[in-house]
């Protein structure tokens, strides 16, 4: 397996992935929407039988005053789990969003009850709880609000 950029060509089999992996699902105009927007941090796992197993998809914030990535979606088919995968989508994305867009920290929001995305953002990756979103979720599920630093601040 081995993980790449995503091009165009992958957008459809990353929206399947995520239909199969995730509740919270997104219309094809938002991949493209990322991928048009930050083609640097849309990450595939490709298999040897060039099926795509995993992705990472992810953006910049350019609302808010400091400068920092966001990470839309991450999910790995449940065949390529336990595998390292995911952990490498993310560090390859948050390489990107230091070294390309100068970014300041990463943020992202993950279900309070989504032990294994959990461990992976607090044990693996080293990310830290910001915040509790109440209700976040379409069905009620509040969210932690999870960053991790890239860069120390000037
Ligand atoms: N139980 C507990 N901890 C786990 C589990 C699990 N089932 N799976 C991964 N972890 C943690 C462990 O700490 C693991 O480190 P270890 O292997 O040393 O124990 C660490 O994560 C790294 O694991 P990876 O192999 O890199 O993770 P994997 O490729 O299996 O993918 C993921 C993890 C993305 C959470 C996968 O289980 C998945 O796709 N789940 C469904 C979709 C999902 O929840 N996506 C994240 C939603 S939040 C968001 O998108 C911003």
């Amino acid at each position: 397996v081995c993980i790449r950029k995503a091009t165009m060509d992958d957008l459809l089999a990353m929206q399947a992935c995520n239909l199969l992996c995730l509740p919270e699902n997104y219309q094809m105009k938002y991949y493209l929407y990322h991928i048009l927007s930050w083609p640097q941090l849309l990450y595939v796992a490709e298999d040897y039988n060039g099926r795509i197993a995993g992705y990472v998809l992810a953006k910049m914030d350019e609302e808010s005053n400091e400068c920092h990535g966001h990470i839309t979606s991450l999910s790995v088919l449940r065949t390529h789990r336990k595998l390292g995968l995911a952990t490498k989508h993310m560090s390859a994305a948050q390489a990107a969003m230091e070294q390309v867009f100068g970014a300041e920290y990463v943020s992202l929001h993950v279900r309070k009850s989504n032990r294994a995305a959990f461990n992976l953002y607090t044990q693996t990756l080293g990310y830290k709880i910001h915040d509790v979103e109440a209700k976040y979720y379409a069905d009620g599920e509040d969210a932690y609000d999870m960053r991790k630093q890239l860069k120390a601040k000037q």
